[in-house]
């Protein structure tokens, strides 16, 4: 979608983080916004800090759990009484947890798998039929690194990226095969600085049961917040280049070229079969 002034751009997990600066780079192009996040006050940050670069920015905000079909429904009949429809829609929202894979909880599994999957798959079925009927539109899907290679005690959380890349890809021929005007893009960084490693502050009650904290589990959370803080490219030049991305109808983006690398070594250890791909190994290399 070449030209993105006076679209409309649907961001969810919009509260904080990458969303946050989506919605910047998006109003920065002249989109209006329909903002969507279980965080309301961080909502309204964003558009308060929007508001002051970009003054008379058209948008909405609706407190939304992208894992529940119905309130991504009422999304979708927002952007559409607000704006009259909706071009470009990020399925932003995500969350993690770590440890290893047999002191997962299943409310672990389901608070996971019911943000960064089933919110991508409400994504779509709430948003691609409005935009097939309006006969354009673009849905960005925000993967990760994680949807290609495997770091230990991601499991639930690698699962759930490897899903949004498959869902993305699918969807993609999906598009292609019913001759569709609406393009994918499927965003796949490593490690960048955001408030995701505090994505429990999110949970909800009825899925806060959890395993006791193990040593192992408190390896992994440390070690993952570590690379995000010290990941080197900011959410705001992902923001930039997922909006971009966008205007030159791009699949796939991988902002930290290294992934690139590690997926190739990863198709290598495939090819010999022997051994699974060491992806903290092959990080290092
Ligand atoms: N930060 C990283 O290192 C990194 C790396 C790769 C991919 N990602 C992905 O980027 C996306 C954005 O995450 P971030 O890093 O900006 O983290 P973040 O925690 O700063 O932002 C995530 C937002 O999602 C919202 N959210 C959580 N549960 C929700 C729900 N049920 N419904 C609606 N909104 C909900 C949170 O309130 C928060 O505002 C996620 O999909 C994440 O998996 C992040």
């Amino acid at each position: 979608m070449k030209n993105l002034q006076g679209k409309v751009a649907v961001i969810t997990g919009a509260g904080s983080g990458l969303g946050r600066e989506l919605a910047k780079v998006c109003a920065g192009r002249g989109m209006k916004l329909v903002l969507a996040d279980v965080d309301e006050p961080g909502m309204a940050q964003t558009l308060a800090g929007i508001r002051k670069a970009v003054p008379d920015v058209a948008a909405v905000s609706m407190r939304v759990d992208v894992s529940k079909l119905d309130e991504v429904q009422a999304l979708a009949t927002l952007a559409r009484e607000s704006f009259d429809g909706a071009h470009v829609v990020f399925n932003n929202a995500g969350v993690s947890a770590g440890g290893p894979l047999w002191e997962a909880t299943e409310a672990d599994w389901q608070w996971v798998t019911g943000v960064n999957v089933y919110g991508v798959a409400w994504g779509i079925q709430s948003f691609v039929p409005l935009m097939l009927a309006q006969g354009e539109g673009h849905v960005v899907n925000t993967a990760s690194a994680a949807g290609w290679v495997n770091a230990p005690g991601g499991g639930i959380y690698n699962a759930s990226k490897h899903a949004v890349v498959a869902i993305s890809e699918t969807l993609a021929f999906d598009l292609r095969m019913a001759e569709a005007n609406v393009g994918v893009t499927v965003l796949c960084p490593a490690f960048f600085p955001t408030a995701i490693v505090d994505a429990e502050r999110n949970r909800p009650p009825e899925l806060a049961d959890t395993a006791p904290m193990s040593e192992a589990r408190k390896f992994h959370q440390e070690m993952v917040r570590h690379a995000v803080m010290h990941g080197r490219i900011s959410a705001e030049e992902i923001a930039e280049m997922t909006v971009s991305a966008v205007e030159h109808d791009q699949f796939y983006v991988f902002p930290h070229k290294k992934i690139k690398q590690l997926i190739k070594a990863r198709a290598e250890a495939a090819e010999r079969e022997q051994e699974p791909f060491d992806t903290m190994a092959g990080a290092k290399a």
